[in-house]
């Protein structure tokens, strides 16, 4: 059956906050937050935020800007948050940030990346999604930085790299 795609859905509808407890079995030999963990926890985050836009299924196509700009350690509370920042046809592009969260309350940032998934239908096939709104001069900005890095994806899938 045809997925529902009309209109537009807000950004805050899809929106996902999450938060783990950093584990022994979640460390590298040195003793930090392995990124591969780090990695399927923000990738989970991006999927939920996706199927809560398309109403489906999805499946991740590109991760893009992956930074590490902080260590996590065992016992720490990291926050992760998803959010649409723009919608093709059928792909949506996913913000996930992540924090520790100290005892103060204070959150630290530790990675960010742009996730873009793609809504599928019954047969694997990529299937159109809701448009996105937006409603604040935030979403506005993530919107046009959405379509460079649309842009520049298209580029490198055609030259290859
Ligand atoms: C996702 C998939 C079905 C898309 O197939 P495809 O033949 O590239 O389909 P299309 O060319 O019609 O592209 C579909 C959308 O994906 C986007 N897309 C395709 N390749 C992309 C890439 N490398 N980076 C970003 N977006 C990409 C296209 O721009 C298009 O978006 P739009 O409809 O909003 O314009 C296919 O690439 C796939 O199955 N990949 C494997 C996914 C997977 O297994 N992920 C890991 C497990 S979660």
């Amino acid at each position: 059956m045809k997925r529902e795609t009309a209109g537009e859905k807000s950004v805050e509808e899809s929106m996902v906050e999450s938060i783990r407890l950093v584990r022994p079995e979640d460390l590298n030999s040195a003793g930090r937050l392995f990124g591969g963990s780090l990695m399927q926890w923000m990738d989970e985050v991006a999927a939920m935020v996706a199927k809560r836009h398309a109403r489906g299924n999805v499946t991740t196509v590109s991760v893009d800007q992956l930074r590490f700009l902080k260590g996590a350690y065992q016992g720490d509370m990291v926050v992760l948050i998803g959010k649409l920042t723009y919608v093709g046809k059928t792909s949506m592009e996913v913000r996930v940030d992540t924090y520790v969260e100290g005892t103060d309350g204070m959150r630290r940032p530790i990675t960010r990346a742009y996730f873009t998934l793609v809504a599928l239908d019954g047969m694997d096939r990529p299937e159109p999604v809701p448009g996105l709104l937006r409603n604040t001069s935030e979403q506005r900005i993530e919107w046009e930085g959405g379509e460079r890095r649309r842009a520049m994806r298209i580029l490198r899938k055609e030259e290859g790299f």
